[in-house]
């Protein structure tokens, strides 16, 4: 199973779509109806959607995976009591039958069969090549790790005082969770081929008047590299890159295993946080 793409609504979509193509560095990938599509260059069909609406909000946060990977999955979500919704032909790129699973603070999860593998493009150094995790703020973290892991099946790498990671392959994690007071997108991380592609993802940005918030820094859990920046139309999105992949038997780390030296909140210690601006832009997107 494959983390594949988010699904976002918003004011303004096509000043939002405007800025992922020509700054962020997407690729535009069709249109369904009013919804936008752009992709990477890995191997998916799509891995960000835009739709108009008259407040932001997360409507789905979308994995792929083989035909029997899926109905599988959808088996194991309907066992473990959690209501199940099925589709046969999703309206979008590359379409494909599967099911959506709602999470215990409204998030939507979509599970979408993949037909048939969608082609490469060729690898650009400063291009994001996929979507590799999103973090959800959660009111109720532990919560949402006992239903991602009885529902779907999905595994804890690593838990800190700030948030949960969890995984749905060998990557490191593909959604983590940190402890808020609202149910929100905190953000969503893209990414690149590797650290070269982080810094000059940043140089572009800055270019274009939008200066990282946070980075670049190398990541305790999951060891990616990352720098994090306000998109104009709200949000939190990061460049990431290198993160790491964990064996079956990784040990969960806790909070004590991940406590930084005085002074730091990463393996560098070169950035800044902007503390004030990027806790009112992790919650702009809630779910519904
Ligand atoms: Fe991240």
């Amino acid at each position: 199973m494959r983390l594949r793409s988010v699904e976002l609504v918003l004011p303004q979509a096509q000043a939002a779509a405007e800025f992922l193509q020509g700054t962020w560095g997407l690729i535009p990938a069709g249109t369904r109806g009013g919804t936008l599509f752009f992709r990477g260059t890995g191997s998916h069909p799509y891995i960000l959607s835009l739709g108009e609406a008259a407040a932001p909000a997360v409507r789905a946060i979308e994995f792929s995976g083989t035909p029997d990977e899926v109905s599988a999955l959808q088996l194991r979500a309907g066992a473990s009591g959690a209501a199940v919704e099925t589709f046969a032909g999703l309206d979008a790129p590359g379409g494909g039958a599967g099911f959506v699973v709602a999470g215990p603070e409204a998030q939507k999860y979509r599970f979408v069969a993949e037909a048939a593998p969608v082609a490469e493009l060729p690898p650009e150094r400063d291009r994001p090549l996929q979507i590799t995790h999103a973090v959800l703020n959660s009111v109720d973290v532990a919560a949402c790790e006992r239903f991602v892991e009885a529902a779907l099946g999905f595994r804890v790498s690593d838990r800190t005082r700030m948030m949960t990671f969890v995984r749905c392959n060998r990557k490191h994690h593909a959604l983590a969770y940190a402890h808020s007071d609202v149910s929100s997108l905190n953000h969503i991380a893209f990414e690149m081929n590797d650290a070269d592609g982080v810094m000059r993802g940043i140089g572009r940005m800055r270019d274009a008047g939008h200066d990282v918030v946070w980075g670049p820094g190398r990541h305790g859990p999951g060891n990616n590299v990352f720098a994090y920046f306000i998109a104009p139309f709200g949000g939190v999105i990061e460049y990431t890159a290198e993160v790491s992949e964990v064996p079956d038997d990784y040990r969960v780390g806790s909070p004590e295993d991940w406590k930084w030296p005085p002074g730091r909140i990463d393996q560098w210690g070169i950035s800044t946080k902007d503390t004030a601006r990027i806790p009112a832009a992790e919650r702009v997107f809630r779910f519904g």
